[in-house]
């Protein structure tokens, strides 16, 4: 993903203004107050135990930045045994399955399915609904909380959280 982006960096001839940097989610070493905003798109629900990733988040904002969170508003908690959880959760998939069959043929829908059974299982997918990341961001004292529906993508929500 980042050969990507430092791709389109150069593209655009953005080299002197915008940097990459690779870093463990869980172990981040910016500095505290570092950024105005911080901004990521289904990446933070890899991460099973959230609050002490968004409380150091918090800790990287200036006073009155943003954390903006772009995902799937999926409650992926609970036993992976539970029926009803499954249940749940296949609202979602069966349409990501379908869209990916659709859109992108067999080789798509058999990476989207592998991918499903991951979020299933809660392998390296752990989603929580915006409901529990506002939570979470109300936890680690964010003021204010807004959350914004994306058209067209009834799963797929951003949260913006004002230190
Ligand atoms: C589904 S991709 C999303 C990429 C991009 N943000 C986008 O919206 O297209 C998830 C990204 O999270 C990264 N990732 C997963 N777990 C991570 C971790 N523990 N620390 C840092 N990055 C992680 C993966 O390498 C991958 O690039």
């Amino acid at each position: 993903m980042l050969a990507v982006f430092e791709k389109k960096i150069n593209k655009l001839g953005l080299n002197e203004k915008i940097s990459c940097r690779h870093e463990e989610l869980s172990n981040m070493e910016f500095e505290k107050e570092a950024f105005h905003i911080i901004s990521s798109t289904f990446t933070l629900h890899h991460i099973k135990d959230k609050y002490p990733m968004i409380e150091k988040l918090y800790k990287m904002l200036k006073s009155g930045g943003r954390l903006i969170i772009g995902e799937i508003d999926m409650d992926a908690t609970g036993d992976v045994r539970d029926p009803k959880r499954f249940m749940r959760m296949m609202d979602y998939l069966k349409i990501e399955f379908s869209l990916a069959l659709q859109e992108g043929g067999i080789d798509a829908f058999s990476r989207m399915y592998d991918n499903g059974k991951k979020h299933i299982l809660n392998d390296g997918e752990y989603c929580i609904s915006f409901k529990q990341w506002e939570t979470l961001c109300q936890k680690a004292s964010f003021k204010k909380i807004y959350i914004r529906a994306v058209p067209d993508f009834e799963w797929y929500k951003v949260l913006i959280a004002v230190k």
